[in-house]
């Protein structure tokens, strides 16, 4: 088959039709390594309109970021495999098209921001000459152009005094300051979708909530859909429309952000919520989830989170459940969610 490039199938900005912007439909991704085969990603859905944030929850190692690595096309293959599923941006299948038409995608349609901005960035160049770079190799403007339009985006960001501060080195600015300019890096050729993996995990609190409310006034600006990668339901209370959580590879709850907060339909999502510090229940002991995250090469039958589980009952240790529907918006992947939404523990 001729694999076909962006251009000739992708559609301008705007023209959706009534496809999301992207959606991620039953996305499995497995690593083949000496020690067995790694099933990562087990049936992963979830899908992004313009102008909607969606957060993606779940422990280390539930395959958050290599899920997003599958949309960017940045995982190595091999040792990755993907066996089954579609990543559709546009309508358009990403995992069938060409080398040449994903590069035209990566970056410049889909961007994604990572968690590490110090290693992210490259300590021999100044911010100014990265940032300006993605102009001179994607829009092949001047060195000069390319430092205007550093200079704007490091403004549109908030780094104070961005005209003197763009020959700076990325050693000279602080881990906060590090991590705007990965943003401005990221959102320089105006994507339509913007995933931030982890984006504030290095950062102290205060510094994490100002990240997240510039993520959010840019994506208010813009229309971008924004993914919000992140283990820490606190977070993302504030700015996420919906949540997907996921738990062993696979998305265990999808629900809008008040529902979710309001009460939870997976034991898991209940387990992450109930571990979220509170002010007003100071002086109590803080929750957390018994036991630990599966082995991916050893997955437990049934429901991979049973063995944890406080509302297991026998048929969670021999059926996979599938992903129940609640609402048209809403879905979880337990057998008991209706006990687990009135709140009555098992
Ligand atoms: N190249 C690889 N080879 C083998 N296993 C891998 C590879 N990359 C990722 N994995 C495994 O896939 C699983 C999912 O990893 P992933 O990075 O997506 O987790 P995550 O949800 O992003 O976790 P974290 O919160 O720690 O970032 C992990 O068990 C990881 O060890
Ligand atoms: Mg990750």
């Amino acid at each position: 088959m001729k694999k076909r490039s962006a251009t000739d199938v992708l559609p301008a900005e705007g023209g959706l039709g009534n496809e999301p912007l992207l959606t991620v439909d039953n996305l499995h991704v497995e690593f083949h390594t000496r020690a067995g085969i790694v099933r990562a990603v087990n049936g992963v859905s979830y899908s992004l309109s313009a102008g909607e944030t969606l957060a993606v929850l779940g422990e280390s190692g539930s395959g958050k970021s290599v899920t997003a690595q599958a949309i960017m096309g940045i995982l190595d293959m091999p040792p990755a495999v993907i066996p089954k599923g579609e990543i559709r941006f546009h309508g358009t299948n990403l995992l069938t098209l060409s080398e040449e038409g994903r590069t035209q995608v990566r970056g410049e349609r889909i961007a994604m921001i990572f968690q590490d901005a110090l290693s992210a960035l490259n300590p021999v160049f100044t911010v100014g000459w990265q940032i300006s770079e993605m102009f001179r190799v994607h829009r092949g403007m001047s060195k000069r152009d390319g430092m205007k339009k550093a200079v704007e985006l490091m403004d549109k960001v908030r780094i104070p005094a961005a005209r003197q501060r763009v020959n700076d080195y990325p050693h000279q600015f602080s881990g906060g300051m590090r991590q705007r300019i990965m943003i401005a890096m990221s959102i320089a050729l105006d994507p339509e979708v913007l995933i931030a993996d982890e984006p504030t995990t290095a950062l102290d609190v205060t510094v994490q909530a100002q990240i997240m409310e510039l993520l959010a006034e840019l994506q208010r600006e813009s229309n971008m859909g924004l993914i919000l990668i992140t283990h820490d339901l606190g977070v993302v209370a504030d700015v996420a429309d919906k949540i997907s959580v996921m738990y062993a590879g696979r998305i265990v709850e999808n629900a809008p952000v008040h529902d979710i907060y309001k009460a939870p339909a997976h034991p898991y999502s209940k387990g992450l919520l109930d571990s979220i510090p509170r002010v007003d229940h100071k002086g109590q002991e803080l929750y957390a989830i018994k036991g630990l995250p599966p082995n991916l090469l050893d997955m437990p039958t049934g429901c991979a989170f049973h063995p944890r589980c406080p509302y297991r009952q026998d048929n969670c240790v021999t059926d996979v459940p599938p992903l129940y529907e609640i609402s048209g918006v809403r879905s979880s992947a337990c057998h008991y969610w209706r006990e687990v939404l009135d709140g009555s523990r098992g």
